[in-house]
């Protein structure tokens, strides 16, 4: 899909008032953190529509195309089912939909665990697909070659540790992580590595606030927490879940709004309008001209 494609018609949405601004780039996203210092925090939201990425993008310093569009956009359970092809469609949209925020994409649980090659292959497609800038894979020290492979060909990693959903059938479900002093051990090894093999940014998900501090401690790279720490070097939250799109949500998620109720009260109303035909009214109509 080319994301160079752009409809320019009178009747048109696609476009509606592009600002004139620079994208921020991937190394300036690095450089954020900087002799272990973070002085601007990193805000991440996900984003998974054109329309969406419009209204976060000049706020935010980096769009996240998450594979958790599974479960908020395809009422999936998991991620696991997540394609190569869902998210570079996604990715895509977003991108026609920004022009300020570094656009990263998830890559999906299969498309890239058996070998580095894979990897690329998936990840440059992902890229291609849609004009995203990075991608973003799970898992740790058995990732952390391909991390590698990927940054010496072109391709910026971000990193994802502690509660990684497309493992949850390993896991056995999405309970925060770091309790016992192995998995603690295991978080913080697990950064390390990503951070050795190049990663440019690390999510830290769903981890005990002492394990979370100690793994931004020990990398250079910032640390994108979500259920880890406000020390982190940056936080993400799923957009749906922060502005009140659904009654569950994980206890780290502050809902700043409750937009399905706004939903639900508009719908009614039309609801209402529609069957007593108090809408459309005029000025919603077409006339002949005179
Ligand atoms: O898929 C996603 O939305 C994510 C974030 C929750 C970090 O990976």
């Amino acid at each position: 899909m080319s994301t160079t494609f752009q409809l320019d018609t009178s009747t048109s949405r696609a476009h509606p008032t592009p600002q004139p601004m620079r994208r921020l780039t991937v190394p300036a996203i690095r450089r954020r953190k900087s002799g272990g210092v973070t002085a601007e925090p990193i805000v991440m939201l996900t984003a998974y529509t054109a329309r969406q990425a419009q209204l976060l993008d000049a706020h935010c310093d980096i769009l996240l195309v998450g594979d958790s569009l599974a479960q908020v956009i395809y009422g999936l359970d998991s991620t696991v089912p997540v394609t190569l092809d869902m998210m570079a469609n996604h990715a895509a949209a977003v991108v026609r939909g920004s022009y300020h925020s570094v656009v990263v994409v998830d890559m999906p649980f299969g498309s890239y665990e058996s070998s580095k090659e894979k990897a690329f292959e998936s990840a440059s497609y992902l890229l291609k697909a849609s004009g995203a800038a990075a991608v973003k894979l799970e898992g740790g020290e058995a990732m952390a070659e391909t991390v590698a492979f990927l940054n010496q060909r072109g391709i910026p990693v971000m990193g994802h540790v502690g509660l990684t959903p497309q493992a949850v059938n390993v896991l056995g479900g999405y309970g925060a992580r770091g309790r016992s002093d192995a998995e603690a051990e295991k978080i913080v090894n697990d950064a390390r590595a990503l951070d050795e093999a190049g990663a440019f940014a690390i999510v830290i998900e769903g981890v005990v606030e002492p394990i979370a501090i100690e793994a931004t401690k020990s990398v250079s790279c910032p640390t994108i927490g979500i259920g880890a720490s406000a020390q982190c070097d940056g936080q993400v939250l799923v957009t749906e879940d922060m502005l009140g799109m659904f009654d569950r949500v994980p206890r780290f998620v502050k809902k700043y709004a409750d937009i399905a109720d706004i939903i639900e009260k508009t719908v009614v109303q039309y609801a209402e309008e529609v069957r007593n035909r108090s809408f459309p009214t005029e000025d919603q109509t077409y006339q002949p001209k005179a």
